[in-house]
């Protein structure tokens, strides 16, 4: 048992959110994460546990401390061989996730029909940090972790296949990345628009009509983009997906309460209207079938390393820098190796939350072993800071001097259509303060690491070969054109002023 002063984040979660607890009282299918037992007295709920068969029928109350199945690691306690299946297994998070899982513990399964690997290359690019085919990749799993990934070729979408895949694993978490994620994919034209739509949309909702009549019991684990808020000119909090208790929407002389309303969203592409209607999907199906889910807002994720892609270099995930797939960091030091000038949109004052890749991966590993229970529906913020562009320019610009390159940074005329001044304020306190997570990795320690990779002998050449596919076409008016820069400058000649962000944590 652990002492109070480190008292894992979930020792007090009990059978009510363990996933391998099936309900067996009648239960009366009320409001969002509101329990009723038909026919019984009030409160009393019964459940039998498909791990502990011997224990017949009783009342959900034994915590994952003095549980046998719940074991004690590093992230709080984690559901012994806890079956987790990763939808979009192939994809830069995916694979990273399924080699952190496998290592646990986790009997590790997944989809993905290769969409990503289909839409680079429709762009002429390729990732720059290679990656082999998924056999190869499952066998050097094996051979390098001693990992046995049980993988499917299939699209989400194909709800027969994945209905028998489901039934075959009963997942007890289910951690859903299979999306297109490209913001400028999907302001292509309307095909690409509507391939986005068509993809994340439908994909989540027949999942949800999956995981209803499947395994209803087990923890969706779904990511969403804090591109669903936008970035709201008032200043208002990004509060994590619901207004706290204490909100109140005045009008007219009167006021009401807004506690537990679902936030205004302001999505800004239609890859991100994906997303905010994943959210209202998600949150309908807890509300109408009691599956339970955390929701996750997670900021742009940099970084190439966590201790098992780092193991082998046949290990490794994909990093993409062409301007459809690539994330900003990611690029901005694919730019400074390649001699560009660093891409700032517009004034570059835009404030996003970002995350290192290690740190998003024992977020998801935290999340994943502190289920919610019956009906519950929440949003995590996931970010561990908040940078303007043009200060990460500088950031990257700064450590590639270190590298011996001469960093430019240019500034374009933005393609998008996004405020290039305004406040920012993101709360974040579900991470650290519900599940025990702290930042670990620093921004400009993780800028080295990327250095470090792409600067490898093989890598630079691959870098190279796709060079002219870094410069943003695709804008938001639909227009397919190179955009005309406004300036260029050194690093380090700006005085940064407006607005700064605030990130809520405590
Ligand atoms: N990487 C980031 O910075 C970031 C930031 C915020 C949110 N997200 C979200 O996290 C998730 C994973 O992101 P990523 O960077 O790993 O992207 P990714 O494209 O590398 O991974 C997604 C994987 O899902 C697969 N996929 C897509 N549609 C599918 C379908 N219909 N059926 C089966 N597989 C399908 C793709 O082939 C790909 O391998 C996405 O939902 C993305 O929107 C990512």
């Amino acid at each position: 048992m652990a002492t109070e002063a480190h008292r894992p984040h979930n020792a007090d979660k009990t059978c009510w959110n363990c996933p391998a607890a099936d309900i067996v009282t009648n239960v009366d299918f009320t409001a969002c994460g509101q329990s009723r037992a038909r026919g019984e007295e009030e409160g009393e709920m019964v459940i039998e546990c498909r791990r502990r068969p011997e224990l017949g029928s009783f009342e959900p109350s034994i915590t994952f401390e003095e549980c046998p199945e719940w074991q004690l690691t590093e992230y709080g306690y984690m559901l012994r061989d806890m079956k987790v299946m990763i939808l979009g297994l192939d994809g830069y998070l995916g694979w990273t996730l399924a080699l952190k899982l496998g290592e646990l513990g986790c009997e590790v399964s997944g989809i993905d029909n290769y969409t990503r690997r289909d839409c680079v290359m429709e762009k002429g690019a390729h990732t720059v940090v290679p990656i082999t085919r998924m056999t190869e990749r499952l066998a050097v799993a094996e051979e390098q972790l001693g990992l046995s990934i049980n993988f499917r070729r299939m699209d989400i979408r194909d709800l027969r296949n994945l209905r028998e895949f489901m039934e075959e694993v009963r997942p007890e978490a289910i951690v859903h990345y299979a999306e297109i994620p490209s913001a400028p994919y999907s302001m292509v034209d309307a095909e690409h628009a509507i391939e986005t739509q068509h993809n994340n949309t439908l994909g989540t909702l027949g999942l949800l009509w999956v995981m209803k009549d499947v395994v209803p019991e087990s923890a969706l684990i779904k990511l969403g983009t804090m591109g669903e808020y936008g970035a709201p000119l008032t200043g208002r909090p990004l509060f994590e997906g619901m207004f706290p208790s204490d909100a109140v929407l005045k009008w007219d002389n009167r006021e009401w309460s807004m506690g537990g309303e679902i936030t205004p969203r302001d999505p800004v592409s239609f890859y991100h209207c994906s997303k905010v209607q994943d959210t209202f999907n998600i949150y309908e199906a807890c509300k109408y079938w009691w599956l339970r889910s955390y929701d996750i807002m997670q900021g742009v994720i940099y970084g190439v390393n966590t201790p098992q892609v780092s193991k082998d270099e046949r290990l490794r995930t994909r990093f993409d820098i062409d301007e459809w797939f690539g994330t900003v960091v990611n690029r901005f030091v694919a730019q400074a190796i390649l001699g560009i000038p660093l891409t700032v949109y517009g004034l570059g004052d835009q404030i996003r939350g970002f995350i290192a890749l290690d740190d998003a991966m024992e977020c998801m590993t935290r999340l994943i072993s502190s289920p919610p229970e019956p009906g519950q529906y929440d949003v995590v913020n996931q970010v561990s800071g908040l940078h303007k562009v043009r200060d990460l320019a500088e950031v990257v610009a700064k450590v590639g001097k270190q590298f011996g390159y001469e960093v430019e940074i240019q500034r374009l005329e933005n393609p998008r259509v996004e405020a290039e001044e305004h406040p920012f304020e993101v709360v974040s306190r579900a991470l650290p303060n519900t599940f025990g997570f702290r930042p670990r990795i620093g921004l400009e320690e993780e800028i080295t690491e990327i250095f470090k990779l792409l600067t490898r002998p093989h890598i630079v050449p691959r870098l190279g070969m796709k060079k002219h596919t870094v410069m943003p076409k695709t804008r938001w008016s639909g227009e397919k054109r190179d955009s005309d820069v406004l300036e260029v400058y050194e690093p380090g000649t700006k005085e940064s002023e407006g607005y700064e962000g605030r990130l809520l944590s405590s």
